[in-house]
């Protein structure tokens, strides 16, 4: 007799079954034309300051659509939306306002949140939507713009309902946006749909739950998913791992069926020397014999792999993009579970690098796995750049909560970067201090400690140990990784934070 434990007795096969290309993620269709199109749904983009009216319907039409907007009190300004029927006598049953205020200060994420809150205003049974975009003057403006739009719409229709028997519908609309440089609208959309892919992939890593998605399984997902994409990968096993001396990666999983692998996922579009996305994929926190005791500390932390999911996410997003950019997603990943195997606290493990590392608390473990991630980068890639990104410390949802993910920088510009990078997406950063707290990691008992105070600080400081004298920056996202409700561009669920604001950064590192 096979003794079934809940779902992970088809574990394999279940994360095999993840969708792997956008197709499967999205049953909506997005296209771009020069010219009119009808359907019963029509979304009309509004300017402030404009005389709204669809060109092709008569002025009594307009002049009723005008009344109604009145009525409703809108006036184009941005992120306004307003649901109306359409006029007698015309195609579409409904017609949507939506402002864009002055589309010349549009921001990007103002523009996807707009697609966003458009795409929670329609009914996915929907078969056709026109976006009229032509009260947009500036044809290269209205082309981003529709771009942006559609990209919000893309991102906000995700679902990951494969553990619902029965499942919401998802929607089946083919969206088309009226707009004077069609070919250029599909151009930008091309590359923001490579990021919407990359995006998809980081939130079913960070989704999947802790049975289902450990380490061997998020290595076959992303395997999957990069098939076909122009991605050296390499799987350290953990075998490897112990023969490569990586102690710290193979002691967070030392209590668990599932040992520690790595993911090396190389992308090679410059003769640059390549910058290093390292992120952390410990696919479940107990908090190991430092058990993680109050039920709301526990749950949810299947998403402890978000910072893998957003590396893997963005070297995707980057090659599918053809970017001209040399840059490498390594993801340490682990499980950190408890047995008569796992790690005690107290205990000393030597790290790749040869760090003798007390284990004063088995509950930060991210930079256990990190270090030796950076360790691997560095031996492996010589990066010009180490960029970490990990739901790290509870202490950094203590300092910001979840408006801004902690940075950490070791130099200007990078530090610029991410901090441009972060505006553009609308996926913040706010830096933290590391000068001031000397000997933050100091243990009495060997080379270094895994904790210090304060938190974020101390996580921080370790992984720079093992970045050496690599240009550094790392992002605590801790909380970032999932959102309970609807919000702008995400649905109900995980966020895959970082995917967005690593591909900028990168890109504008790249400028
Ligand atoms: N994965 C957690 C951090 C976390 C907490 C993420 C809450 C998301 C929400 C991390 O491994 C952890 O347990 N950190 C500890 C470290 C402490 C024991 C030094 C923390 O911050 O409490
Ligand atoms: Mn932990
Ligand atoms: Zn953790």
């Amino acid at each position: 007799m096979t003794i079934q434990r809940t779902l992970s007795g088809i574990a394999l096969s279940a994360a095999l079954a993840l969708p792997a290309v956008a197709s499967d993620y999205l049953s909506t269709t997005t296209r771009f034309t020069d010219d009119n199109a009808d359907a019963a749904t029509r979304v009309l983009f509004v300017p402030e300051n404009t005389t709204i009216a669809v060109e092709g319907w008569s002025d009594a039409q307009n002049k009723q659509v005008a009344r109604a907007a009145e009525i409703e009190a809108f006036d184009g300004s941005a992120a306004q939306l307003t649901t109306l029927v359409a006029p007698d006598g015309t195609k579409a049953n409904h017609l949507l306002l939506a402002g864009v205020g002055n589309p010349a200060e549009l921001s990007r994420f103002k523009a996807e949140n707009l697609g966003a809150s458009i795409a929670a205003a329609l009914k996915p049974e929907l078969d056709d939507v026109v976006f009229d975009t032509r009260l947009i003057k500036n044809p290269g403006i209205a082309a981003e713009i529709s771009a942006q739009v559609a990209h919000g719409i893309d991102l906000r229709n995700y679902r990951f309902d494969r553990y619902q028997s029965e499942a919401e519908a998802r929607p089946q609309t083919n969206y088309q946006f009226v707009t004077a440089s069609a070919d250029i609208a599909e151009k930008h959309y091309e590359d923001y749909r490579a990021i919407a892919e990359g995006v998809f992939v980081a939130r079913d890593i960070t989704a999947l739950p802790g049975s289902d998605g450990y380490p061997e399984a998020i290595v076959k997902l992303a395997q999957k998913a990069m098939q076909g994409l122009d991605i050296d990968v390499t799987v350290v096993t953990p075998e490897q791992v112990n023969e490569m001396g990586m102690g710290l990666l193979e002691s967070v999983s030392a209590g668990s069926q599932h040992g520690s692998y790595l993911l090396a996922a190389h992308y090679k579009g410059s003769d640059d020397a390549p910058i290093a996305l390292v992120g952390k994929g410990n696919t479940f926190d107990t908090g190991g014999y430092n058990l993680k005791t109050s039920s709301s500390s526990i749950l949810r932390m299947q998403t402890d792999k978000a910072g893998a999911g957003a590396v893997i996410g963005a070297v995707m997003a980057l090659a599918k993009q053809q970017a001209p950019v040399n840059v490498v997603a390594i993801a340490p990943l682990s499980h950190n579970l408890i047995s008569g195997t796992a790690t005690l606290p107290g205990d000393v493990v030597k790290a790749g690098d040869g760090t003798l590392v007390e284990i004063a608390n088995t509950d930060a473990e991210g930079r256990l796995i990190l270090g030796d991630g950076n360790w691997f980068a560095n031996d492996k890639f010589k990066p010009r750049a180490i960029a970490n990104i990990a739901t790290l410390t509870g202490s950094k949802v203590g300092a910001l909560g979840t408006g801004y993910a902690a940075m950490f920088a070791s130099e200007d510009d990078l530090r610029q970067a991410i901090i441009e990078a972060g505006k553009v997406t609308d996926e913040k950063v706010w830096e933290l201090p590391l000068d001031g707290y000397p000997g933050i990691i100091d243990s009495p008992l060997a080379d270094i400690r895994n904790i210090g105070s304060p938190g974020t600080q101390a996580g921080a400081a370790f992984l720079k140990h093992f970045a050496g004298d690599t240009p550094w920056i790392h992002i605590d996202m801790a909380a970032d990784a999932m959102v309970s409700s609807p919000t702008g561009i995400h649905p109900a669920g995980p966020t895959g934070f970082g995917v967005r604001l690593l591909t900028e950064w990168v890109h504008q590192l790249n400028k």
